[in-house]
C-alpha cells in the first residue's frame, strides 16, 4: 500500500550544540538527512518525500537532494517555529485521500518492515504510532525528591514514524491550531480528539540523534546493519 511521507527537518539542534543544524552532521561521510532519505527512495510504496526545511537551509537541502539522484518526489517547504507547525506546513502539500507517514528527519535507522505495519495500520484504523516498552524505572521527581514510581508495564517510548490518514491528520492539526495547543508528538493532536491510536512495536535501534553521545551509538548502529547485509 502506498504512502507519502512527511520529514520535519527545520529544527536548529540546539541539544547536539554542533552550531548549525545537526542533520548536516555526516555519518559515514553523508549528513544524517541523506541516510533518512534513502529509507524512503529505497522504499517503492513511498509515492512522495514532503521535506520542512528552514528557508536559509535550502540551497543545502537542495544540493544534498541533487546528490541523491532521487527517483520520486521531493518537495521542500518551508519549516516553522516549533516541530509541530513544520509538520502541518508540510502536510498541506500532501495529496489528500491516502495515509501519511511523518517522521523525523533526526531517525535514520527505521525499519521497512516497521513501516509497512504503521501504514496497514493507520489504513484500517486511523492513526498508528511505532514505540517499544521502557527498560528504565520512571519516578516523577518534584524538587529534587521522588513523587512517584509509575507502573512500568504500561509505560512505552514513543518514535516516529507515525501514520494517519491524511485527511484526520490535518483535522487534527487544525483543531491543535485553534486551540493553541502544542503537542510532543502528532499522535496527541488526534488523542485529545478521542480517537483512537494504534500502537506498533518498533525496535530499540530507532534512536533520535539528539545529543552528542547519540553519534557514538549511530555509528555502531551503522557497523551493526552492515554486518547483517
Ligand atoms: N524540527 C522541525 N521544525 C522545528 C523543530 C524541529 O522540522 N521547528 C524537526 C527536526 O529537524 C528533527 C525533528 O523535528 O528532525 C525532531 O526534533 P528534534 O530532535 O527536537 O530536533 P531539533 O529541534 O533540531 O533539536 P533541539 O530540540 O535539540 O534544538
Ligand atoms: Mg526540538
Amino acid at each position: 500500500m502506498n504512502y507519502e511521507v512527511v520529514i520535519p527537518a527545520a529544527g536548529q539542534g540546539k541539544r547536539m550544540g554542533a552550531g548549525h543544524n545537526k542533520l548536516l552532521i555526516k555519518l559515514r561521510g553523508r549528513p544524517i538527512i541523506s541516510h533518512t532519505l534513502k529509507v524512503f527512495l529505497e522504499d517503492s510504496s513511498c509515492s512522495k518525500i514532503i521535506l520542512a526545511i528552514n528557508p536559509v537551509e535550502r540551497e543545502i537541502f537542495s544540493d544534498l537532494i541533487k546528490d541523491l539522484d532521487p527517483n520520486k518526489p521531493i518537495s521542500l517547504v518551508h519549516g516553522g517555529e516549533e516541530r509541530q507547525h513544520s509538520v502541518f506546513n508540510a502536510l498541506k502539500s500532501a495529496d489528500e485521500g491516502g495515509i501519511v507517514l511523518v517522521h523525523d528527519g533526526a531517525r535514520p535507522f527505521i525499519r521497512q518492515s516497521v513501516i509497512q505495519q504503521l501504514v496497514q495500520t493507520a489504513d484500517s484504523s486511523g492513526a498508528a504510532i511505532a514505540a517499544v516498552p521502557v527498560k528504565d524505572t520512571i519516578k516523577k521527581v518534584e524538587n529534587s525528591k521522588v513523587a512517584e514510581t509509575i507502573e512500568r508495564s504500561s509505560l512505552w517510548s514513543v518514535q516516529t514514524p507515525q501514520a494517519f490518514r491524511i485527511s484526520l491528520l490535518l483535522h487534527a492539526h487544525a483543531v491543535a491550531e485553534r486551540d493553541c495547543f502544542l503537542g510532543t508528538d502528532d499522535a496527541s493532536l488526534i488523542e485529545r480528539l478521542g480517537k483512537e491510536v494504534r500502537v506498533v512495536q518498533g525496535h530499540y535501534d530507532n534512536i533520535k540523534l539528539t545529543t552528542p553521545e547519540d553519534l557514538y551509538f549511530a555509528e555502531a548502529i551503522l557497523r551493526n546493519n552492515q554486518k547483517g547485509q
